[in-house]
């Protein structure tokens, strides 16, 4: 017998991926408590597994929890103005000059309270559970000093409490250049790495730590000082890479083992060769790409030959993303970068886990963290092929049926 304890559930007759592949026969999974107890054929489900289980659902599709790796989801006021001068021809990094952009976010971020914060994102984080998602990754970086990167960060713990959704949390302070250090870039660099990353370890708020190396943000050498302050203080690294332009973020970000490297459009043959070597994830962002209009595609064909793992996020913010629909990303990842559905799955569950550092979630196996959604669908590609919110039949999360 399994050494959990808590209360047994099951599900029967069910069309499984279990985060990296779809199983070939009908399947049934047994919880207990928060985790997989067993993950059985159809054929093999006997009574003396069922002991004591109740039913929860059948039939269905069921896959892991959608993890999103990559999101700025809390944040202040909106960049709908923005949206306009882009339809208009600026360009985001033009805009980005002028001092919009981030730093219109960070203006408005820096004036909200913490509630104000949090009621903001409350809604977009509903949104992205009633579309299957149980782990969700949360930036910091529209504050750019101290106190306003560690707010950003308090309110992302502030939803993981609030809401049944694992929120992992990454300090991103060398997102922009704030206004205060408009001709001393070092400086700021400076003040990331003696002032705010050891502010956000010493009160536990940050999971990872995250640069913007662009030429409209950090050069390498300024993220390479930035990652070695992570590592002081035993953070994980991960980078906003070869988005615009190919600097070598990703070269660097795979020298300090990076959980993943994310953006990517401009990656080169030995950046992938890199971050092989050194087992980081490449995260895919097709809703930036999209709706920047961007035209160079990341190189999915090489990722793929090489084995990298490849994971999807939304980049749900408030410039490049606005999207908050992870479901969309998976159709998006197909049709724009022509992942399979499969990939795309995969994409959002295993893959995505891991670009998170996880080993107990993002998968349906034995020992994982119950996190699962059986969808209304017939079979897992339909995730990606359709684009149809209110498909998800159940969520579970941490073995708590919390919708439906
Ligand atoms: O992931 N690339 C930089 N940062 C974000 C955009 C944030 C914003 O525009 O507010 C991104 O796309
Ligand atoms: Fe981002």
């Amino acid at each position: 017998m399994s050494s959990f304890t808590g209360k047994r559930r099951f599900w029967r007759d069910l069309t499984l991926f279990d985060g990296l592949e779809t199983l070939p026969e009908p399947m049934a999974v047994i919880t207990e408590g928060e985790r997989i107890a067993a993950v059985v054929p159809m054929a093999q489900l006997t009574d003396d597994l069922l002991i004591g289980a109740e039913e929860a659902g059948q039939g269905g599709v069921l896959t892991p929890g959608l993890v999103d790796c990559h999101t700025h989801l809390v944040f202040g006021g909106s960049r709908a103005d923005e949206f306009e001068q882009r339809l208009e021809g600026a360009s985001y990094e033009t805009i980005a000059r002028q001092g919009g952009g981030i730093l219109s976010t960070v203006r408005a971020t820096r004036a909200a309270s913490d509630s104000e914060l949090l009621d903001a994102a409350a809604p977009r984080l509903q949104a992205l559970l009633d579309d299957g998602v149980t782990t969700v990754e949360i930036k910091s970086g529209y504050g750019l000093n101290r106190d306003d990167e560690l707010k950003m960060l308090r309110v992302a713990r502030r939803l993981g409490e609030q809401f049944p959704v694992r929120v992992v949390t990454t300090l991103l302070a060398a997102h922009a250049l704030p206004p205060e250090y408009r001709d001393d870039s070092d400086a700021y660099i400076e003040q990331v790495c003696e002032d705010i990353i050891p502010a956000a370890a010493a009160e536990g708020l940050a999971d990872a730590v995250d640069v913007f190396c662009e030429n409209i943000a950090f050069s390498v050498d300024q993220c390479e000082r930035v990652f070695q302050a992570a590592q002081r203080q035993g953070l994980a690294v991960k980078a906003h890479a070869e988005q615009l332009s190919n600097l070598g973020g990703s070269a660097l970000a795979a020298r300090y083992g990076a959980l993943s490297v994310d953006h990517i459009e401009y990656l080169d043959s030995a950046g992938i060769a890199a971050i092989r070597a050194a087992g980081t994830v490449a995260v895919l962002l097709p809703g930036a790409f999209y709706s920047l209009h961007e035209t160079q595609l990341p190189p999915v064909e090489a990722l793929r030959a090489a084995g990298v793992p490849i994971a999807i996020a939304s980049d749900a913010n408030p410039g490049s993303s606005p999207l908050f629909l992870p479901t969309l990303m998976l159709n998006m990842a197909c049709n724009l970068f022509r992942l399979t559905p499969r990939e795309a799955l995969a994409g959002m569950t295993a893959h995505g886990a891991r670009a998170l550092g996880a080993i107990d979630y993002g998968r349906i196996m034995v020992g994982a963290m119950a996190d699962f959604c059986l969808w209304h669908v017939q079979q897992p590609a339909e995730l990606a092929y359709a684009v149809q919110p209110g498909r998800l039949a159940q969520r579970v999360f941490r073995g708590e049926v919390t919708h439906g």
